[in-house]
């Protein structure tokens, strides 16, 4: 039996990214798309060029650096957009133009209010455009699970006569179910006299949490892409997240027979922890496959069995996603290789300047700390390199607190080079120090802001632990959101402020 790949498109940079709070800095975002280059990703989304200045640029950072993923941009079915995307991934060795159009009766009538015969005239003439400019082109017919079957396959049939060499199939709304899925392939595999010329993909949302469910059921019909995300986050419930499709196929090779992924297991676990630190989305400790507890066993019978054989209740190995228990406990007395051969098998890798400040903030956190775990790790990681290119920047606090005086902040930030103070009460500490960063920002900066959320957690455990805040904040229209860590809660609060207010003022 001959082999057959699946092909995987992440879309954590354009869909994942659209997950309300989510956004992240040109940077960031080719901090991530190296890091799903190492994970073995086929086709990186890197974003939604037209959509914003900031976007054409994270698409055009990651096609210039990202040589073994193809570099894929979004467009809809219109001029511009697929120009943008074009030139935006026009440094990319391998690239690739994604077009959409909405299908189903409903975006017809009430967001286009066009008659299918418009839709097929745009989809063709968009088609033959990206088709002239790329030799790589994916159409998708958005809400395509709620499209009349016969409609969708002319479509298909049309985009496919201008060459577009891959069609997705997105479950948009998160609506369907996996038998209806299956067929929905089978069916355009059926009626679409040129399908052989194309691949299918399918990209399913998880609104009724069946979005890997789909996707899979999808595969195992006949669709050899699928999108998804990691930890599967994006738009509303969010996408089918790639560690639970790929771990499917690898695990369940009785019902996948004869296919595989090209993804390098080993970094699904690091490739999380970096999504979810850099985005602020927290991974749920149930979250299969990358939760924290998706390899603990509490229960007494559980554990006697695994002791046994670990495959009594463990149907993945964790090393396979690369959760392994770390022999080294870290400490202020820990050297630089002991830090460094930590970094490196959580994925870490820092050129020798960042390697000196990490090592220098490491020793720091040891004489706070007697152990340093892991997620510490990752989060001094995550403060210390992102701090050079911060336009704003925590100087100092210092605060005033107790039960029976009002709580009094003084914090100074240094912002564009310039640094600047204020002072203010506040109903709690925390609310000081953040009314204080308010008047920077109104004064120096003409900006305001809303505190929208707010969140502490201590990253690991005892009571020297590490306070992570994460706080999401809205200034104009914008919504974004922002951590901080360090052992003094309040100094953490006003660095996870500050970092949000970082990324409306870039
Ligand atoms: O969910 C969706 O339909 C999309 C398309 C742009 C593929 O994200
Ligand atoms: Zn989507």
């Amino acid at each position: 039996m001959s082999l057959e790949k699946v092909i995987i498109l992440d879309t954590t940079l354009r869909d994942g990214e659209q997950a309300p709070g989510a956004s992240l800095t040109s940077e960031q975002k080719l901090e991530v798309a190296y890091q799903l280059e190492k994970l073995g990703v086929d086709i990186i989304e890197a974003g939604f060029p037209i959509s914003s200045p900031d976007d054409f640029k994270g698409v055009n950072l990651i096609a210039a650096n990202i040589k073994n993923s193809v570099v894929c941009g979004l467009a809809r079915c219109l001029k511009e957009d697929i120009e943008a995307v074009y030139k935006a991934t026009k440094p990319a060795k391998h690239s690739l133009i994604h077009i959409f159009l909405a299908t189903s009766k409903i975006h017809l009538k009430y967001k286009f209010k066009k008659a299918e015969e418009e839709i097929l005239r745009l989809a063709k003439k968009a088609a033959r455009l990206a088709c002239n400019l790329s030799d790589d082109v994916e159409f998708s017919p958005e809400d395509a699970t709620r499209t009349e079957p016969d409609f969708l396959y002319r479509i298909i049939e049309t985009v496919i006569k201008e060459g577009v060499k891959t069609v997705n199939i997105p479950d948009t709304v998160g609506y369907t179910y996996p038998q209806e899925i299956f067929s929905l392939i089978s069916g355009i595999l059926n009626n679409v006299p040129n399908i052989n010329k194309a691949i299918i993909a399918t990209h399913c949302h998880d609104d009724l949490g069946l979005a890997a469910a789909n996707s899979l059921s999808a595969v195992l019909a006949g669709a050899r892409q699928v999108h998804c995300t990691i930890n599967g986050i994006g738009e509303r419930a969010g996408n089918a997240s790639l560690e639970e499709v790929v771990m499917a196929i690898k695990t369940r090779k009785d019902a996948f027979k004869n296919l595989y992924t090209g993804i390098n297991t080993k970094n699904i676990f690091c490739t999380s922890r970096l999504v979810s630190t850099l985005t602020g989305f927290v991974v749920p400790p149930n979250k299969a496959v990358v939760g924290a507890n998706a390899f603990r066993h509490e229960s007494g019978i559980h554990q006697d069995a695994i002791l046994k054989k670990r495959t009594t209740y463990e149907i993945m190995n964790p090393k396979d996603v690369g959760v392994g228990k770390s022999l080294l406990v870290l400490g202020k007395h820990s050297g630089r290789h002991a830090l460094l051969k930590r970094l490196k098998d959580l994925g870490v890798v820092l050129d020798e300047q960042k390697t000196r400040m990490v090592f220098k903030k490491f020793k720091e956190l040891g004489d706070k700390k007697k152990e340093i775990f892991d997620d510490d790790l990752i989060a001094l990681v995550e403060e210390e390199t992102r701090k050079k290119k911060r336009s704003i920047e925590l100087v100092s606090i210092k605060v005033t607190t107790g039960t029976d005086i009002i709580p009094e902040a003084s914090v100074k930030v240094k912002y564009k080079n310039e640094q600047c103070e204020a002072k203010s009460n506040g109903d709690g500490p925390v609310d000081a120090c953040y009314k204080a960063v308010d008047k920077i920002m109104n004064k120096v900066i003409g900006k305001r802001v809303k505190l929208l959320s707010y969140k502490l957690d201590a990253i690991t455990k005892g009571k020297d632990a590490q306070g992570l805040v994460r706080v999401e904040i809205k200034s104009a229209k914008k919504s974004v959101s922002g951590k901080g860590s360090s052992t003094d809660i309040l100094e953490a609060s006003t660095r996870a402020y500050l970092d949000a207010i970082d990324k409306i003022l870039s």
